[in-house]
């Protein structure tokens, strides 16, 4: 078939090549924004006087028939367009005759796709925000129930010191909450209108691009034609938002893992978020977390093979650039799936707190209460830490714990120590006692929960 751009050639190409250019595979999801996007430039050029009001009608009404047919299934998009800002401008001068073949005056694709993948993220960019907010919200839910639950806290993947289950929640919560500043930074840059930038140079017609953009909700107008067409820094920024988003989805995914496992046994997933095994009879996998784990790969690849493509091109627009699309689409498809499946996995899971609650008795999690217990005492914190070591390998030999010592055995490493002691390496005391801000104790998560809850709304 003959290209719409058929003028210095005849038009017509290589079959081959046609579907190696062509991008309405994955760019007719685009077709809202690319017909919204017509629609108020149709609007603007009879606003200048550069159309006349009548045409601008045709040409909006004819617009609006083709976006309800494509919505209601009656027209099919053609995928052997080149793209969607093609198939829509064709199918418009097949319904309209001459008066669409108007439509494309001072516009580019070129600012045309910058738009309307714009205006596309930008909506993307609400939905990963809501689907973010709940899993927040939904994170705070179980913290609260948890707020009092008592769990080994790990650094190295050695029990540490005593947390509770609301308290490492909260953690996830809080990067979550940044994820979401994240985001809205990044629609922040996103929201500039490059329409009217036209191929590169801008345009001799009288046109207005705040009318334009006013039209489309955009906050602000790009400042340089050039900058306006080959701009793809809100593509890397929502990437690299998302990447992060991933990241963290991928380390709770990780602890899921773990946690489900016969070695921690610190939660159940409920089995609408596990999956059998073929073959063992026995097993309960934790699939979704795996696969979210997974995806945080593939996401990161977006990134960086598109950051990659960025690298050295120059300016105004190169047809590399339209490999933006695949790139953003996948990270946002992804990112929205391992959202809204994190959040029902957590929504749904039960927490073994008899479990953890073993665990953190078995782990000298208390080792550091003992030494502080010595410094109240009086002696300086490197002594202390060094006799509760003293004190933590006895109980290793003898297999014992701080708590079933005897005072006459604590007296071997210092006679400072009395019948207090064992109130100062008793559990729960340990988590009750760290009262700084920040901390582990049910105050402490409850803190934590309203102010996230106050700054996501
Ligand atoms: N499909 C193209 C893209 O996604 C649209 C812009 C084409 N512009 C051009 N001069 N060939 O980038």
């Amino acid at each position: 078939m003959a290209k719409m751009w058929a003028g210095r050639t005849d038009g017509t190409t290589n079959k081959a090549a046609d579907d190696f250019n062509s991008s309405i595979r994955f760019d007719s999801r685009m077709y809202k924004q690319d017909i919204t996007g017509s629609m108020a430039h149709a609007a603007m050029l009879a606003y200048k006087g550069i159309i006349t009001e009548a045409e601008s009608e045709t040409l909006i009404d004819g617009l609006q028939g083709i976006l309800d047919d494509i919505n209601s299934g009656k027209l099919l998009i053609d995928e052997s367009a080149e793209d969607i800002h093609m198939f829509v401008e064709a199918e418009l001068t097949e319904r309209l005759g001459d008066v669409g073949k108007k439509l494309h005056t001072a516009r580019s694709r070129n600012d045309q796709v910058a738009l309307d993948t714009r205006m596309y993220l930008l909506e993307e960019c609400d939905e990963i925000s809501a689907l973010t907010k709940k899993l927040v919200l939904t994170l705070c839910s179980r913290a609260e129930e948890y707020k009092s639950a008592i769990m080994p806290g790990y650094t190295h993947l050695q029990r540490a010191q005593p947390v509770t289950f609301g308290h490492h929640l909260m953690a996830y919560a809080m990067m979550l909450t940044r994820d979401l500043d994240r985001l809205k930074d990044c629609k922040r840059r996103m929201n500039v209108s490059p329409i009217g930038s036209c191929a590169l140079a801008g345009t001799t017609y009288d046109t207005d691009r705040k009318y334009e953009a006013d039209k489309l909700g955009f906050d602000a107008v790009c400042l340089n034609s050039l900058d306006g067409v080959s701009d793809r820094d809100f593509c890397v920024e929502l990437l690299s938002t998302v990447s992060v988003i991933m990241m963290h989805l991928s380390r709770l995914s990780e602890e899921i893992i773990l946690w489900s496992s016969w070695e921690f046994k610190f939660v159940e997933l409920s089995d609408d978020f596990t999956t059998g095994s073929s073959i063992m009879p026995q097993k309960k996998n934790p699939d979704m977390a795996e696969l979210v784990r997974g995806k945080t790969g593939r996401v990161y690849g977006d990134l960086i093979g598109f950051l990659t493509t960025l690298k050295g091109l120059p300016l105004a627009y190169n047809k590399d650039m339209q490999e933006d699309k695949e790139a953003v689409f996948d990270a946002v498809d992804s990112v929205k799936a391992c959202l809204n499946i994190t959040e029902g996995e957590i929504a749904t899971m039960t927490a073994l707190t008899d479990n953890m609650r073993k665990a953190a008795q078995n782990g000298f999690i208390n080792a550091t209460d003992m030494a502080d217990y010595l410094v109240n005492k009086g002696l300086p914190f490197r002594d202390a830490y060094k006799i509760s070591g003293k004190a933590v390998a006895y109980c290793i030999q003898n297999g014992k714990v701080l708590e079933t010592l005897t005072v006459d055995e604590y007296r071997k490493f210092s006679d400072l120590i009395d019948e207090g002691i064992y109130e100062a390496v008793d559990l729960d005391n340990c988590v009750r006692k760290r009262t700084s801000f920040g901390g582990p104790t049910a105050q402490s998560v409850m803190m934590q929960i309203e102010e996230i809850k106050r700054i996501v709304g």
